[in-house]
């Protein structure tokens, strides 16, 4: 997992928990002097890690963690490449680009990333049905970034995740409802 994603959990954890408790973090979690440097690539366990304690600090569900980081998370890429989800006029455009032009566009400026894969598809106006699949199976911070990129739109948005790779189907399913007018 690329340090810029590790940089968006550090950044969400220092805003609401202070930074003693991101070095608490790190401490249990990292070896030591650990910096997350964007372009690199650290163990996903490590993430893992870090996710589960913040889980267990807050009295939240590791999915609810990884939701909540995923929503702050499209803030946090967007800031640091503001120029690509520029190229997006809606919502519906961007959600339809995330494959084929935001990772894209990813992997030109990244080492080796370890990218899900996400096809997106336009059932109506409204409707869109994405399917997820990646060995991390962090579907739920897919989710969070769906919700983060709702608000960025400031549209409305309501998903539901019909199969999942957790249950032990090969792929996610997540059914994207979304505000049509102006998203
Ligand atoms: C709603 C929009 C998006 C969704 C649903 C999405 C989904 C994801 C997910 C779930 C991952 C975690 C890796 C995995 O699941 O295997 C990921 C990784 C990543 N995404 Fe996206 N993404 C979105 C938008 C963006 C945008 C706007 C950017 C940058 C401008 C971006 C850049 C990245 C990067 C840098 C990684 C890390 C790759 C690595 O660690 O090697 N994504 N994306
Ligand atoms: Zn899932």
């Amino acid at each position: 997992m690329k340090g810029i994603i590790f940089r968006g959990l550090e950044a969400l954890v220092i805003e609401k928990c202070g930074m003693a408790a991101w070095d608490e973090l790190l401490e249990k979690n990292a070896p030591d002097g650990r910096v997350y440097i964007s372009a690199q690539s650290y163990p996903d366990e490590e993430i893992i890690g870090l996710a589960q304690d913040v889980a267990t600090a807050l009295s939240m569900t590791m999915p609810e963690v990884l939701k909540a980081f995923g929503e702050y998370l499209f803030g946090h890429l967007n800031r640091s490449h503001p120029t690509v989800a520029k190229g997006f006029n809606s919502f519906a455009e961007l959600i339809m680009g995330i494959d084929k032009v935001i990772h894209v566009e990813v992997a030109k400026l990244y080492h080796e990333p370890n990218l899900p894969e996400i096809e997106s598809k336009l059932i109506e106006d409204g409707f869109i049905l994405m399917h997820y699949r990646s060995k991390r199976q962090l579907c739920m911070c897919a989710e969070g970034l769906i919700y983060g990129a709702a608000s960025h739109y400031g549209i409305d948005v309501s998903l539901n995740h019909v199969e999942c790779m957790h249950d032990g189907f090969d792929k996610c399913v997540i059914e994207v409802k979304y505000e049509a007018l102006n998203g």
